[in-house]
């Protein structure tokens, strides 16, 4: 373990959809912290050796049976711990308090009256009231609260509707509070976090990019010596992070390979060999499989049977492709923390839906490889402040999310190479324009797609029967569910005239206002 982990704050997750984004203000505080299931294994926690512990809100109601439990050890191990919503409510009944159903369940916006004194809360505020008592705003997601304290715990923070919204325990650095600190709406939320990691926990703030990236550069040197590593490069961020660290520390030695798959962005083969290749002197091969995909593409509608059929075209020529270069013992992946989290989930399943590794999974095990992802650890937030770090274009690393399958899920039914000449160019001038007028960052992912039915229209004095685009944008926090963006009419207006009027074979665009669920964000 190195230093920069050296001081490090352990959160159980109990669940809650606010967990990950604990993590990512511990983070951005500047110190190490990870992430692991309520139910993991006690050795795995003393293992870990924390300076302190978060416990996460989560969906369980406290009394029930089954309901989940904080692991009895962390009560043993002499460390700080703030127990969030669930995790205030479980603490209170396994430290000999009591829980029970609010009598009015409060989502939203709250203001508390923080209370003696406290270690976590004392002299931080958003307002004080005529008394002079310290008034804060936080957010409240909850339907239980704390009824009764634990022996030994002061009261630290109430609302008129919850009598007991945070407690402590000063002599043992305990702390429970109701409210969601790790929120943004809490507005003083970093602040008491940073109060509890920095000056109750005693972590020193030693996890910044700087030193991220100097960690990283040794690690990679001392895991791969003076071998040889092979990288699929996408272009995404994180294989283009991965490639430039990589490039870092041990230049020469490593080799990518790009696949050209023709259903790439406008431009994007060539943005990409320029970035890495001519401008950063990255070695990348650039493997032109464009018609092996078109050909195995044509004649096939089902969207999943499409993408099985990129997913194993890219698996065949990556494979021709590596097994050209000759001496390689490592096979690098943009694997994320968050990718990691998700693959582990809750012993219980409770507290994570599992979802596999995405990363070149499937590529076959003759490539015997042995791994190397530096990005194991970090957030997408870090690794793009890492990226911009070692000079990435800022374009590159802010770019909406595009599918492992391209434009492939974008052109609906069999594809055609015309097909995909078309949608590059439609997407092109939805991207141009959205740039130009500001509106690129407003949404979290915008496209177009090809539809291959024909309508008519007319051009001048002549009709015209060609194809139809449609453009997407949603707004979105994770993905998971999305709201249609509400673009303005005029901005539509505008695109929709630049693509009808700049490619001869469309003659309609439409604009997709369904919302995720019940349709998805892409259209297969
Ligand atoms: P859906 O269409 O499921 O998309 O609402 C949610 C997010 O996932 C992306 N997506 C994919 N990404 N391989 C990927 O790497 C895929 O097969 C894939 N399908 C969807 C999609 O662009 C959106 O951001």
């Amino acid at each position: 373990m190195s230093d920069i982990q050296h001081h490090k704050i352990l959160i159980l997750d109990f669940g809650s959809q606010y967990t990950q984004l604990i993590a990512r203000r511990i983070r951005e505080i500047g110190i190490y912290c990870e992430l692991l299931p309520y139910d993991v294994k006690p050795h795995f926690i003393e293992k870990f050796n924390p300076s302190g512990i978060i416990l996460s809100g989560g969906p369980d109601t406290v009394g029930d049976d089954n309901s989940a439990r904080a692991p009895e050890i962390i009560f043993t191990l002499n460390v700080p711990i703030l127990g969030i919503c669930y995790g205030m409510q479980t603490m209170a009944v396994q430290l000999g308090g009591e829980a029970k159903s609010s009598k009015k369940a409060e989502f939203g916006f709250a203001k508390i009256r923080a209370r003696n004194h406290s270690k976590l809360l004392n002299k931080i505020s958003d307002e004080k009231n005529s008394k002079g008592h310290s008034l804060l705003d936080v957010w409240m997601s909850h339907g239980i609260e704390v009824t009764k304290l634990p022996v030994g715990f002061d009261l630290i923070a109430s609302t008129d509707n919850c009598p007991i919204a945070g407690f402590a325990n000063n002599n043992k650095n305990y702390f429970g509070l109701q409210f969601h600190p790790e929120v943004t709406h809490t507005k003083q939320g970093v602040q008491i976090l940073e109060r509890f990691v920095t000056e109750i926990c005693k972590c020193q703030k030693n996890w910044t990019t700087d030193n991220i990236i100097e960690d990283l550069l040794l690690n990679i040197k001392n895991q791969v010596g003076n071998n040889k590593v092979l990288l699929g490069l996408s272009g995404g961020v994180d294989s283009s992070v991965v490639a430039i660290l990589l490039h870092q520390a041990i230049g020469k030695q490593l080799t990518c390979v790009f696949v050209d798959n023709g259903l790439l962005r406008l431009n994007e083969g060539n943005e990409v060999m320029n970035t890495f290749s001519e401008n950063l002197g990255v070695k990348v091969i650039r493997a032109d499989a464009q018609q092996y995909f078109y050909e195995q593409l044509s004649n096939e509608g089902d969207p999943e049977a499409k993408r099985k059929i990129i997913g194993n075209a890219f698996i065949k020529i990556f494979d021709q492709e590596a097994k050209k270069i000759k001496g390689i013992n490592f096979l690098a992946q943009g694997t994320i923390y968050p990718d990691i989290i998700e693959s582990a989930g809750a012993a219980s399943g409770k507290a994570k839906v599992i979802k596999s590794h995405h990363n070149v999974g499937g590529l076959p095990e003759d490539l015997k490889f042995e791994l190397v992802e530096p990005l194991k650890e970090l957030f997408k937030d870090e690794v793009r402040a890492i990226g911009e770090r070692l000079g990435l274009p800022r374009k590159m690393l802010h770019r909406h999310p595009f599918p492992g399958p391209g434009l492939g899920v974008r052109i609906l039914g069999p594809i055609k190479e015309e097909f995909a000449q078309i949608l590059r160019e439609a997407d092109n001038i939805f991207m141009e324009e959205l740039n130009n007028q500001q509106l690129y960052d407003k949404v979290d992912q915008a496209f177009a797609v090809f539809l291959p039915v024909k309508s008519v229209g007319v051009t001048g004095d002549d009709r015209r029967y060609d194809y139809v685009i449609a453009l997407r944008a949603v707004e979105t926090i994770d993905f998971m569910t999305a709201r249609w963006a509400r673009l303005p009419y005029d901005f539509l207006d505008h695109v929709s005239n630049r693509i009808i009027n700049e490619i001869s074979r469309v003659s309609r665009v439409v604009y997709d206002i369904s919302g995720k669920p019940p349709a998805t964000i892409e259209w297969e």
